[in-house]
């Protein structure tokens, strides 16, 4: 039986470059590369419900549980199956997301939010959390299309979940990289790169 594969999540607030960065690296190290919400057909459509203006203002608790049941199914059809084949994994957000937006930013209870995610992943978490981290503004400069229902919060939330994410990296920096994505995306790629390499070749036991 091959040896489990890793779980990589690409972390950060909106426009950090977290989805350039996840290509990036999958390609990089010939994983499977991943999303949240979505990465299965029913969490591409909790993805659209959960960003579509339309439902505003949705409640909370609704937008955690939705989050967590897309989580469940994608864990099921995709990512554990890929982990036990072996595969590593890079998923562009996952639980660090959840603490950070849901936690922090929207102001449910953290230990609440810990405790939910841990029933919707069965215990699963990332091996490795990349944090992508810029100022806030910076994020929004890079919007192209118009804002989301969660892209459309106000500043304050944004900035609560920037420093959730900072929160959550600088309590277990075992599991957590954070890197400055503010500069040119090739640029972010290589520090990601050797990073992510370092704490690979530090060994499973440092990583599980
Ligand atoms: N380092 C960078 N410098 C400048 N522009 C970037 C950088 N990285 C990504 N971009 C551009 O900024 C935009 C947002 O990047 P990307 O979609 O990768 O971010 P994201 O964190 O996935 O955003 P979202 O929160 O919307 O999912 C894209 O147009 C992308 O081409
Ligand atoms: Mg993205």
């Amino acid at each position: 039986m091959a040896a489990p594969g890793r779980l990589i999540a690409i972390e950060g607030g909106e426009g950090a470059g977290k989805s350039t960065q996840a290509a990036r690296l999958a390609a990089l190290l010939g994983a499977e590369l991943t999303r949240e919400p979505g990465g299965t057909p029913l969490g591409e459509e909790v993805r659209r419900l959960l960003l579509d203006p339309v439902f505003a203002p949705l409640g909370d608790r609704t937008e955690l549980m939705l989050m967590l049941a897309a989580r469940a199914q994608h864990l099921a059809e995709r990512i554990e199956p890929a982990l036990s084949a072996g595969r590593t994994v890079v998923v562009d957000r996952f639980q660090g997301s959840t603490l950070a937006y849901q936690g922090y930013g929207r102001g449910l209870p953290l230990e609440e939010v810990r405790l939910a995610c841990r029933l919707a992943a069965g215990g699963r978490d990332a091996d490795l959390n990349v944090l992508v981290d810029v100022p806030v503004a910076l994020g929004t400069s890079r919007r192209t299309a118009a804002p989301d229902r969660i892209e459309a919060a106000d500043g304050g939330f944004h900035e609560r979940v920037r420093r959730g994410f900072l929160a959550e990296a600088g309590a277990d920096p075992q599991h957590w990289l954070v890197v400055d994505g503010s500069g040119p995306p090739g640029q972010v790629a290589k520090v990601i790169a050797a990073g992510v390499r370092h704490r690979l070749e530090r060994g499973a036991a440092r990583l599980s």
